[in-house]
């Protein structure tokens, strides 16, 4: 094997992939990870159609600028439901009649997700409904929308891939009064795991990836006032996540790479997922 070889398996050459939840955040850094890897398409989406043109438009700017072959669409929905989720498929399959593009899904990256956090007599049901809904039951739909293309891209030394945004919050609770949240990300595990043993014979990998943290919308609140320096401080790498640990983890979990790797959990935290701090 060469050295370009070896950079060849971590790269993601004319992949096609459609990621929720990503104009900012998380779901944004991934979105670039994969055009800077050689994806040909990256399909953006979240609920607020303004959000999503405008993460189109920083991509595109940005495949110009470094002359990447790849092009980011926007595909707006509301993905807490199966009938958002067909809606993010109708408008996936729209764009590409209009731009005369082949209906293909090598990547589908479930990663929209909210969060709530309230003392627990106060917890609202509503609250409690609205996580659970995103984070788990939008997440099954996303992936059913677009089984079809994932079942036609795949092959045995190359599958198709499902990518599941999880969270460390699963595995540790580590989020106070997060009590729909963290027991919807330990939900989102199990569904992912499971996933991948009913869908790994189709030739469609799926992985959890579960962040520790990492300066969000989603976690401004709870990063201010000084618990993002304890937070970092008591790490066991003494920071919190950089966009540079999204871009590396999100095209080892696209790339031949792992080709092998299915229904693994992935905390990409630091280690504080191994001995949270208190709070
Ligand atoms: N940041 C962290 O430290 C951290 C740690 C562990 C796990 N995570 C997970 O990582 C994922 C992304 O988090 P983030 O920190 O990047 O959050 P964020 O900055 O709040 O971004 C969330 C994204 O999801 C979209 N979204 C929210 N509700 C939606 C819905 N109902 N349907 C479709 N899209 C929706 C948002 O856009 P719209 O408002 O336009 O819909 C936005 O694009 C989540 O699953 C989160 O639980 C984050």
């Amino acid at each position: 094997m060469s050295t370009k070889d070896l950079i060849d398996i971590y790269a993601v050459p004319g992949k096609v992939a459609v990621i929720t939840g990503s104009s900012r955040g998380l779901g944004y850094d991934m979105a670039e990870a994969l055009l800077l890897g050689g994806a040909a398409r990256v399909y953006i989406s979240s609920r607020k159609v303004d959000a999503c043109a405008k993460a189109v438009s920083q991509l595109n700017a940005i495949a110009k600028e470094k002359n990447l072959p790849g092009k980011a669409y926007s595909i707006p929905a509301d993905v807490s439901t199966k009938a958002g989720a067909d809606a993010l498929r109708a408008a996936f399959d729209k764009v590409n009649k209009e731009e005369g593009l082949e209906p293909r899904a090598d990547i589908v990256i479930a990663n929209a997700g909210a969060t709530w956090a309230e003392e627990i007599e106060k917890f609202p049901d509503s609250a409690f409904a609205k996580v659970m809904d995103l984070n788990v039951r939008g997440v099954f739909f996303t992936v059913v929308a677009f089984l079809d293309l994932l079942r036609k891209a795949g092959t045995p030394e190359d599958p198709a891939r499902v990518i599941i945004t999880g969270s460390v919050a699963g595995l540790t609770g580590l989020m106070p009064n997060g009590f729909a949240y963290n027991a919807s990300k330990a939900g989102v595990h199990q569904l992912g795991k499971q996933l991948a043993v009913d869908l790994g014979p189709q030739h469609i990998s799926v992985n959890i990836l579960a962040p520790g943290f990492f300066p969000s919308k989603m976690t401004a609140g709870f990063l201010s006032g000084g618990v993002g320096d304890h937070m970092a401080e008591t790490n066991p790498l003494k920071r919190l996540g950089l966009r540079s640990d999204i871009i590396g983890v999100t095209l080892f979990l696209t790339s031949k790479a792992s080709a092998y790797v299915n229904g693994v959990v992935l905390p990409l935290d630091g280690g504080s997922h191994v001995g949270a701090p208190k709070i």
